[in-house]
């Protein structure tokens, strides 16, 4: 298969792309990949918002971008902070004009506020932000004629040199996976935009879905494409404890943002005692903050007092919230809600430039599986989908010139070798790979958590390098199945995450070591 664009990942960043390429370039040919059904992505479960400064009153471009740079700590880079704020605004406009809905008071966009900000500048629609996106893309995705949609496919590779035996030094495209019949696909692409998320799933507890597994990042690094800032794990204070059907559900910050107060197993109040902001202080002080209040009152959680919210308010804005609490029989707000920290999103990831160009031509990352510079040690609420839609357009008005001017021939696209592999299947050996999935989430959440230390680190190297190893023997026999890729692209993951980690001597927003205090 060949086409003029590949796009990996049916996100806010694949989708917002696809489409301005779509509409923009109808004589290029795009072909989008996703993991599951085209709906089942991070996105969908994003429930606060769009941080994006539309009340000029109250607030300013300045305001947002100090917000942003205190939470970052130090490691953002301020010209980007300062372009993606400031293109913010036409953004935005774009998602409604496809379609997309925002909550509204008296005609005006209702904004609410979350950790690390200074005004109420979070759009959003009740609690469903990201589900109201998704839906309203993939509607705007299936009017155009010139894009393929390939739902159920898993990244396996990018295609560079090292496959073709040449030396242009781009991406050729990728090898993908069926999940239905297990049949590896080559598509060659001019241009190629992975948008594939995080990796939450290397941590038992995390409020982002199954497929969470760091392709784009584990195949980029196969690549040998530049990884940055993969330490930089930011803990969502407050995810719902018990688990849902299995998964952590999230309580948006945004409960805080209307007034929602953190209290111990004693009933205190304890963010005062660790910042000034109290519980509107950055995710990354809020958490650990949490975490220390756990360890020290030997609990397994503390409560989310969300009684000043009144009850009307509160099923208007969190209907989601209220629904899944009440079925708990948590009758909120009256009760409080149990919660703790789980994993919620990586700062780091494939570094890009300002036009979403990695460093490998013709690769480019949007969104959660990229370094932009925009978040730093710490990401500011609600700025990720921002994040998302000001670099889609970037690496859109980027990546069309790039087809037409530097790729190669349409020839050498065609002539792409078939992917190599194993064809030998063992039912039992394949029963591994949950097992080596556990044992990899088990070290990540003991040793590579919120709290770090050196010793730790060191334990989780020796650890996952036996991982690895056996995930290799497996890998040298068996055939690649999707759940392989997933196993592969964790180990890496993690691996990239710890070493990095050993290197970092400083604690700066979400990584803290304790042997560098
Ligand atoms: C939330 O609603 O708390 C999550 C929003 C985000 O991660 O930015």
């Amino acid at each position: 298969m060949t086409t003029d664009i590949l796009v990996i990942g049916s996100g806010i960043s694949g989708l917002t792309y696809a489409i301005k390429i779509a509409e923009q370039h109808p004589d290029l040919q795009l072909i989008l990949i996703a993991k599951d059904e085209l709906r089942e992505t991070n996105t969908r479960y994003a429930q606060g918002g769009i941080a994006v400064v539309s009340d000029f009153k109250q607030d300013s471009f300045e305001k947002h971008i100090q917000d942003t740079l205190i939470a970052g700590d130090g490691l953002c880079d301020s010209e980007v902070v300062k372009f993606v704020i400031e293109e913010g605004q036409e953004r935005l406009r774009e998602l409604q004009d496809w379609g997309t809905l925002f909550d509204t008071q008296q005609k005006e966009l209702h904004l609410t506020k979350e950790g690390g900000h200074s005004e109420k500048r979070i759009v959003h629609y009740k609690d469903q932000t990201g589900l109201q996106i998704q839906e309203a893309l993939i509607k705007k995705i299936q009017s155009f004629s010139n894009v393929r949609c390939l739902e159920n496919h898993v990244l396996v590779d990018l295609i560079t040199d090292h496959h073709t035996k040449t030396n242009h030094q781009k991406c050729y495209g990728a090898y993908v996976i069926s999940k239905e019949k297990e049949e590896i696909l080559t598509i060659g692409s001019k241009a190629t935009i992975l948008s594939t998320g995080g990796a939450g799933q290397l941590y038992n507890h995390t409020t982002n879905p199954y497929g969470a597994t760091g392709d784009g990042l584990g195949a980029a690094y196969r690549a040998r494409v530049k990884i940055e800032g993969l330490p930089y794990v930011q803990f969502h204070p407050t995810a719902l404890v018990p688990k849902v059907n299995g998964s952590t559900f999230l309580i948006s910050e945004a409960v805080r943002g209307e007034g929602a107060v953190l209290r111990n197993k004693k009933g205190t109040a304890f963010m005062a005692s660790y910042d000034s902001r109290k519980d509107l202080a950055p995710r990354d002080v809020v958490a650990r903050a949490i975490a220390q209040e756990m360890t020290a009152t030997d609990a397994a959680f503390v409560h989310l007092d969300c009684q000043c919210i009144e009850k009307e308010k509160f099923q208007q804005h969190f209907p989601t919230i209220y629904d899944t609490c009440h079925h708990l029989e948590i009758n909120v707000p009256k009760e409080p809600i149990p919660i703790a920290p789980a994993a919620h999103y990586f700062c780091g990831g494939i570094a890009v430039n300002a036009q979403s160009r990695s460093q490998l031509d013709g690769l480019y990352a949007i969104g959660e599986c990229s370094y932009t510079g925009l978040h730093g040690a710490n990401r500011l609420a609600s700025n990720s989908l921002l994040e998302s839609l000001v670099f889609a357009h970037r690496a859109a008005l980027d990546s069309s010139t790039f087809v037409t001017t530097e790729a190669l021939e349409d020839d050498f696209y065609e002539a792409l070798p078939e992917w190599e592999g194993n064809p030998e299947v063992s039912v039992e050996k394949m029963k591994q790979m949950t097992v080596l999935k556990n044992r990899l989430r088990k070290v990540m959440t003991q040793y590579a958590g919120i709290f770090k230390a050196d010793d730790d680190l060191n334990k989780a190297e020796q650890k996952l390098s036996a991982i690895y190893l056996e995930t290799l023997e497996l890998y040298q026999k068996l055939k690649l199945t999707p759940q392989f890729c997933e196993l592969r692209n964790m180990v890496s993951v993690a691996y990239i995450l710890i070493k990095q980690s050993q290197h970092i001597k400083t604690n700066q927003g979400t990584f803290y070591n304790a042997d560098n205090a």
